[in-house]
């Protein structure tokens, strides 16, 4: 057995900084203290440049799930028109939620690995002839690595009624894209802490508008956890409805610190760095790419190995011998295509090492010379951003 040093490159969990690890173990405190109190504050304001928020953002003990949840619960009463745009997996997730709750559910299905095409969901919408409460989608689709229009969406949602309530899910890059709720005309923006945020797994995020929180206030669909008034409430006081995981609050602190050291606009950078870098690389490999470059996202990589035997052996050889994690498809797309996810605290040159990693696997695998191929395509990508 060789030595290789471990690298997580799923879409989360990401790897978990150093500083954030050692804030996560300092010693406990009462979550009814004042000690709880400061954390909390600075935790909440912490992460509203992360989220484009105007307001504090909330802050859940629960996975990214949750979120999702409530965003819908608390903006939409039971007998309410909702529309989902489903483009993967976590769009498959809004939609089981949905049907979970409410009877008027309307399903906008896209192509997986496909981006929406926001005159079309316009279109959708008029011919449900319905008035419609909210409409849902991913930011990014984890499961096909899809950044959608959301800007362009937003806007396009606004000037066709602007009544309708935008819940965006950002799980999976919000902390490596610039969004900004006023600007991309989003009313809840949710996320979770173990993808872009580099976190531990267990907090759930929400961002809202003051439209969307005067709305929280007068939903009437039952929910008791997940009602996101006690939040707000408890919020005022800096303190949570419940207990909350105090060590990651205290991660939150420390997750901004390190943003502000790099600067947000740089860590947004080295995300867009990598990605193309990336695909560069797979396309130096022969490897083909899921999703088309205008809509690929900067924190996870999609490609299709070109048999299910070579899916699997670089699958294998990468965790096996390398001693790197990637990600498999999920739904339809397992066992067709494999994921790298590069978000969180990921240098340019931690991806260096799946390159090279892969440019041997394929070599063997096809018995073809790859060596030295991927990396040069890669470094003259990213020369431009380090
Ligand atoms: C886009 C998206 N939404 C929702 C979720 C669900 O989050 P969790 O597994 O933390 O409940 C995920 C998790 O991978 C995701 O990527």
């Amino acid at each position: 057995m060789k030595y290789y040093h471990p690298l997580l490159l799923t879409p989360g969990p990401t790897p978990v900084p150093d500083q954030i690890l050692h804030a996560t173990q300092l010693p406990m405190v009462g979550h009814r203290s004042s000690d709880f109190e400061t954390i909390a504050e600075e935790a909440f304001r912490a992460l509203k440049p992360v989220f484009g928020s105007e307001n504090e953002v909330m802050i859940l003990t629960s996975s990214g799930t949750s979120s999702l949840e409530a965003s819908m619960l608390n903006l939409a009463n039971p007998e309410d028109d909702i529309v989902i745009i489903v483009s993967g997996a976590f769009g498959n997730r809004f939609k089981q939620i949905a049907e979970t709750y409410y009877e008027n559910v309307h399903i906008f299905e896209v192509e997986w690995g496909k981006a929406v095409n926001v005159p079309d969901f316009i279109d959708f919408l008029k011919s449900l002839n319905r008035d419609i409460t909210a409409v849902f989608s991913q930011y990014c689709e984890t499961s096909t690595a899809v950044l959608h229009p959301v800007n362009e969406l937003g806007h396009a949602l606004k000037d066709f009624d602007e009544s309708i309530y935008f819940v965006v899910d950002g799980v999976s890059c919000i902390g490596a894209v610039d969004v900004d709720l006023k600007r991309d005309q989003i009313d809840v923006l949710i996320s979770g802490s173990q993808k872009a945020i580099m976190l531990p797994p267990g907090l759930a995020f929400v961002a809202y508008n003051n439209r969307a929180k005067a709305r929280f206030a007068e939903v009437t669909t039952p929910r008791f956890y997940l009602d996101l008034n006690k939040y707000l409430k408890s919020q005022a006081d800096n303190s949570t409805p419940f207990t909350p995981n105090v060590a990651l609050f205290r991660g939150v602190t420390a997750y901004a610190q390190l943003i502000e050291e790099e600067g947000l606009d740089q860590v947004v950078a080295r995300h867009y760095a990598i990605r193309d870098g990336l695909r560069a690389a797979l396309k130096a490999l022969d490897l083909d790419l899921l999703v088309e470059d205008a809509y690929a996202s900067p924190t996870v990589t999609a490609f299709v190995p070109k048999t299910k035997d070579e899916l699997n052996f670089i699958k294998n050889e990468l965790k096996n011998r390398f001693s790197i994690t990637i990600a498999g498809g999920q739904g339809h797309l397992k066992g067709e295509i494999l994921r790298i996810g590069h978000m969180g605290q990921i240098s340019p040159f931690d991806i260096l090492q799946v390159v090279s990693a892969l440019e041997i696997i394929v070599s063997e695998f096809r018995n073809e010379a790859y060596i030295g191929t991927a990396i040069t395509q890669y470094m003259e990508v990213v020369k431009a951003y380090v």
